[in-house]
């Protein structure tokens, strides 16, 4: 016998009380609609990430009022965007915070998330350094705000003076110079070639620098600069004398 007709056969035998088919499509749809919006959305929205309350489901977040403002490079920050380009920064870093609620606590700080990149942020750049890969953080966030102008000693020309920014010149520097000073087992590369003989940063180095505090400058949002992220002690090679007290008794 035909197994399709015997199939059918059964099926039409069936008999189906479709107020309770109707009841069941119902209740499905119900306990779906509730355990997949309506429960991650107002009871899952009292976890918390990154200090903040959050909600699971994050349609557009809320923290994008800030007012934009797109500020230019200046000379020594155009020149800049020429050795961040020349050096391949870009194979590793990416310029661009998606707008997904952890990426944007990944990048914020002191508990405020970072706002997502806007279009008009990339008013003055071609092309774009939006980069493709993230071996190492994204940097749309890395600067500051500019806060005025002075004239460099060093080449008397008049660049941005910034204020909040993630870190100061200095750890820069030192970061370019040796990445796994700063940050053990770091990936990055060094670069020697920004450096003199006696290891002072070079004019390509400054001017690099000073594009990675621009980065972001179009919004005011990070509370003060970041303080709080402090070089880690350097590891001390095993057997070099030290004084170390055992932690104390918990
Ligand atoms: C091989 C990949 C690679 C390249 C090339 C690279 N970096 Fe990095 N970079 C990393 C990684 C990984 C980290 C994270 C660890 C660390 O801080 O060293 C990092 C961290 C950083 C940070 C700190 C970001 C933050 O928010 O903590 C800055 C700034 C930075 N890189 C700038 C640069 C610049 C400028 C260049 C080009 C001169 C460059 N990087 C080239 C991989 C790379």
């Amino acid at each position: 016998m035909n197994p399709f007709r015997s199939i059918w056969n059964w099926i039409l035998r069936l008999e189906y009380d479709w107020v309770k088919v109707s009841a069941g499509i119902t209740l499905f749809w119900l306990i779906g609609l509730i355990g997949l919006v309506l429960y991650p959305y107002f009871v899952g929205g009292k976890i918390t990430l990154g200090g903040h309350k959050t909600k699971m489901v994050t349609l557009l977040p809320t923290n994008q009022k800030v007012p934009l403002k797109v500020v230019p490079y200046d000379a020594q920050e155009l020149r800049g965007r020429q050795v961040y380009v020349s050096e391949g920064c870009w194979y590793c870093h990416t310029q661009t915070i998606r707008t997904i609620a952890v990426e944007m606590a990944r990048y914020g700080a002191g508990g405020i998330w970072a706002p997502y990149s806007r279009a008009q942020e990339y008013e003055y750049d071609w092309p774009q350094l939006m980069g493709e890969h993230r071996h190492g953080p994204d940097l749309a966030r890395v600067g500051g705000i500019v806060v005025g102008w002075k004239r460099d000693p060093r080449t008397g020309e008049m660049v941005h003076i910034y204020a909040k920014t993630k870190y100061s010149n200095g750890w820069q520097y030192a970061h370019l110079r040796d990445p796994r000073s700063l940050v053990p087992g770091s990936i990055m590369p060094q670069f020697p070639n920004l450096f003199d003989q006696y290891g002072r940063p070079t004019q390509r180095c400054r001017d690099l620098v000073a594009y990675l505090q621009h980065l972001g400058s179009a919004i005011d949002w990070r509370p003060q600069t970041y303080k709080s992220i402090q070089p880690p002690p350097i590891p001390i090679a095993p057997g070099t004398a030290v004084s170390s007290s055992p932690s104390p008794p918990k």
